[in-house]
């Protein structure tokens, strides 16, 4: 008697000892989500790992977001200029979006003159926050609040004044015997050559269900970004990649697994940093946003194949600055997204290129990436870069339909 007693106790605390770790590993789960705005270098790396593709997804917040967030902004203001990241406001949220689209028949496709006073209060702030910070000490004097030009004059600005070049041996501190051994021989129009179709593919959550894949695949050439992946998305994002649009700290944060991780070797690399808006290429080596260098030259040497590019920094501002000036208000002063110069890059190789889901389509969700489950949350804080400015832009510029915007987040641009 007495020695199932004791076993019926040692049962009752064991099942009590179950439920308590339970209830504390759901709780562990559920605080991840908010790691980020707590420590700064989490805040890093994980909004890094969402933004993975930084900033493609379309969309601005919901308002879910701003109930959740709203006591984390606080903490999150102070934050920001330390995480160096590039999150970015993203996360589709169906009301807040809503106002920064424009109805056309019963389509409701992203409205070319949306303005930051579209936003939530809180993303309104945090746009405050970097113009008083300018972190990038943007110092710009050109014209602002004029008549954005027809499309055709834009693209033809967009052509003539923004450089897409990569480093090569002959710029300033890669002028070293030393660096002649990581830079490709080839320059990358060379390496590249003549493109006719190409396709830029976001990694917005919007892409989930789309289909797309065997449209994207019919593509001269493909653009993906840092980390998305195409296996196991085939039938969603297609499985062609030409060309890899990396951030630099992605390749540069450990848990990124930049080294190590098998799908960034296929394709050409590039990889980019961001500049003092006036820095010259010996300023901007000295004292890179995130000092990349050592891990470009140990992947150079693992994959000694595989084309690998750094991005002239200058490209950023020169794209800056056209974005500034077709704006009404005064945009952040950070770089573009990796979304916009992937954009600006496939313009300048190809013939027609074709953007997925930079603007959303009728599929737009609050997940942030179609390769992750995380909801809009993270992905709506930042409003690192000016990614409002730059769907503008991209909508002005459209030579596609309205329609195709609508039912595949599809854009088509032709600059030459
Ligand atoms: C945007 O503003 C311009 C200039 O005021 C106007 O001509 C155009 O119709 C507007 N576009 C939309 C979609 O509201
Ligand atoms: C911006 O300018 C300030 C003051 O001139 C200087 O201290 C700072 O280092 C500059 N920042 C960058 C990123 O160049
Ligand atoms: C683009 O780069 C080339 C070569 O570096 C230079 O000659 C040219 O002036 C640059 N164009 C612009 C608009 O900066
Ligand atoms: C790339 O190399 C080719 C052949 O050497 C040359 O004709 C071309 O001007 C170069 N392009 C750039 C952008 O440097």
């Amino acid at each position: 008697m007495v020695y199932i007693n004791i076993v019926k106790k040692l049962i009752c605390v064991l099942l009590l000892v179950v439920v308590v770790l339970t209830i504390c590993l759901w709780k562990e789960t559920r605080k991840g989500y908010y790691i980020p705005f707590k420590t700064q270098s989490k805040s890093i790396h994980i909004a890094r790992t969402l933004g993975t593709w930084d900033i493609l997804a379309s969309g601005v917040l919901s308002n879910k977001a701003v109930n959740e967030k709203s006591q984390v902004s606080g903490a999150l203001m102070g934050k920001l200029d330390k995480a160096k990241d590039y999150i970015s406001p993203t996360a589709p949220g169906n009301n807040a979006v809503a106002k920064l689209k424009k109805s056309v028949g019963n389509m409701n496709v992203w409205n070319e003159n949306s303005s930051s006073k579209n936003l939530i209060p809180r993303l309104q702030k945090v746009r405050h926050n970097y113009l008083s910070m300018n972190k990038y000490n943007v110092t710009y004097a050109g014209p602002k609040n004029t008549a954005r030009p027809i499309p055709k004059k834009l693209l033809c600005q967009l052509r003539d004044r923004v450089n897409v070049t990569m480093i090569h041996g002959s710029d300033g501190p890669f002028s070293t015997s030393e660096w002649q051994k990581y830079l490709p021989r080839k320059n990358f129009s060379q390496e590249v050559g003549h493109l006719g179709q190409c396709a830029v593919v976001s990694s917005a959550g919007s892409l989930k269900n789309s289909r797309l894949g065997p449209e994207i695949d019919a593509h001269d050439a493909v653009l993906r970004f840092n980390g998305a992946p195409t296996r196991g998305f085939q039938q969603d994002v297609g499985e062609k990649t030409t060309v890899r649009l990396v951030n630099s700290q992605l390749i540069t944060v450990e848990e990124q697994k930049f080294l190590t991780e098998t799908l960034y070797n296929t394709g050409i690399l590039i990889v980019w940093d961001p500049a003092p808006y006036h820095a010259e290429i010996h300023e901007w080596y000295r004292r890179p946003d995130y000092n990349f260098f050592a891990n470009y030259k140990e992947y150079r040497t693992r994959h000694r194949e595989q084309p690998f590019y750094i991005l002239n920094p200058k490209m950023q501002w020169e794209l800056w600055d056209i974005l500034q000036e077709n704006s009404l208000e005064d945009i952040q002063p950070n770089p573009p997204s990796s979304g916009m110069l992937g954009i600006m890059i496939m313009m300048t190789l190809c013939d027609k290129v074709n953007v997925y889901e930079f603007l959303p389509s009728k599929r737009q969700t609050d997940i942030c990436h179609y390769y992750q489950r995380f909801q809009d949350r993270a992905c709506t804080l930042g409003a690192y870069h000016p990614l409002l400015f730059e769907k503008n832009l991209v909508k002005h510029i459209n030579q596609g339909t309205d329609e195709n915007i609508y039912t595949y987040g599809k854009e088509l641009h032709q600059i030459h």
